[in-house]
């Protein structure tokens, strides 16, 4: 007997729930994927949306009636049929479960989900060198670009995905009349078929993989340093590590920190100190020796042997230009291309140089996401 006479009740609220929340953590994913310093609470939704996706796929193998994959409309004839007889027959009967078109919307969504959650994962350990996969980093940067795209334009088609499914709903609403705005709010679709049901089991398994959705978002927003969002590259104390370099380059600025440059460019710097962007440095102000233990320390930490983002980047921007100044690498114009010229004419940071005004502790090597102070 169904509960509700005319109605079948198709979807549980833990299917419900795997539904929103889906819903939810890609949207707000989408949304803060847009915004460096919201780099944790995206990679947070990340992991709501990647455990609902794993929570989704087991839900297919042993949950209940209509939600399982085996009762799903994959074959190509089927799917024809279904936009045949929608197009002839607006007051068709509709399945209690999934239709043809949704059935292919769901393994599809899964598909695409999975491929946008591990390339994130990946992208998270090998570029921010952060996370369970950070110690990818030392190898494989330089599928960044490759795992980038895939992590862009995967999220890109899913969005259109969403859009198609939500037009697909929308046009059941309004023109085939069926209700289907609300199967997944109440869980009844106007048909014929018999309830579902959900065995306690089930359900305790479905409000677990719930709280660890949750319970992850929390965990990775909470903390910094927790296994899931700690990074390889920590404050570097540089007046511990070479003195000299500290105290004499952070003299009139804060020290700029070496892998932000190559090699070359840094000699380039240091062969120039007579006339340095407008200063004269002179031996009275650092000796000839001091120069060249200088140099030494600038060299073996220039970007060639760096392997975080921003050194990784820089150098790919670079090409066989070797600049005296890092606002002059093409990377960080492309990083800072769309803060208008006034904001760095502001009192509290005058010039596009002072890095420190932006990034707090930069002078300590640090150019983390989390770290960017903004102005506005
Ligand atoms: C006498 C003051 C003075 C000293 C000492 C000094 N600098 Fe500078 N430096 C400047 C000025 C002025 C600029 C121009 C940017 C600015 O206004 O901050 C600059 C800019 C730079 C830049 C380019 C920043 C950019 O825009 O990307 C680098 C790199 C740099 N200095 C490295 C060094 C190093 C390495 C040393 C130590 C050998 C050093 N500086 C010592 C005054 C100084
Ligand atoms: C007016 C503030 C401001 C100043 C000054 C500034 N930055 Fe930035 N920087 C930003 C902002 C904002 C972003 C994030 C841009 C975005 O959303 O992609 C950023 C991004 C970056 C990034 C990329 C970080 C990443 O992971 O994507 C690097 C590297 C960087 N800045 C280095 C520097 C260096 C080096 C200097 C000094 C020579 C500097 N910045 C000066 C505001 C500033």
């Amino acid at each position: 007997m169904n509960k509700k006479p005319g109605y079948v009740f198709v979807w549980p609220i833990s299917t419900r729930l795997i539904h929103w929340m889906m819903a939810f953590s890609f949207t707000a994913a989408f949304a803060t994927s847009f915004y460096e310093h919201l780099l944790h609470e995206h990679v947070a939704l990340g992991f709501i949306f990647m455990i609902i996706i794993v929570y989704r796929i087991i839900w297919g193998i042993i949950g209940p009636r209509y939600a399982t994959f085996n009762t799903f409309k994959l074959k190509p004839s089927e799917l024809k049929h279904y936009f045949v007889e929608k197009i002839e027959n607006r007051w068709r009967k509709i399945p209690a479960g999934h239709n043809p078109a949704s059935s292919w919307y769901t393994v599809w969504a899964i598909f695409v989900g999975s491929i946008i959650a591990v390339s994130g994962l990946l992208l998270y350990g090998i570029q921010e060198a952060k996370g369970i996969f950070r110690f990818l980093n030392d190898g494989y940067t330089h599928y960044i670009y490759l795992l980038e795209w895939v992590h862009r334009y995967g999220s890109y088609l899913f969005f259109a995905w969403v859009v198609i499914h939500i037009t697909g709903v929308l046009i059941e609403q309004f023109w085939h009349r069926t209700e289907m705005v609300f199967a997944m709010v109440t869980g009844y679709k106007k048909t014929e078929g018999e309830d579902t049901e959900v065995k306690p089991l089930l359900s305790f398994f479905a409000y677990m993989m719930l709280l660890l959705a949750i319970g992850a978002y929390f965990f990775i927003t909470s903390s910094n340093y927790n296994f899931l969002t700690l990074q390889k590259y920590t404050n570097i104390d540089y007046k511990q590590e070479h003195p000299l370099f500290y105290e004499k380059c952070g003299d009139c600025h804060k020290i700029y920190p070496p892998y932000l440059l190559p090699e070359k460019s840094w000699q380039r710097v240091m062969g120039g100190l007579g006339n340095h962007f407008g200063e004269e440095i002179t031996e009275a102000n650092i000796t000839r020796s001091q120069r060249a233990s200088i140099l030494a320390f600038l060299r073996e930490n220039a970007a060639e042997h760096s392997r975080c983002e921003a050194a990784v980047k820089v150098m790919d921007s670079l090409g066989d230009l070797r600049p005296k100044a890092i606002t002059k690498t093409p990377y960080w114009r492309e990083t800072h291309k769309d803060i208008p010229r006034s904001v760095f004419q502001e009192e509290n940071i005058k010039d596009r140089s002072n890095c420190i005004a932006c990034h707090k502790d930069f002078d300590k090597g640090n150019l983390d996401d989390m770290n960017i102070i903004f102005h506005d």
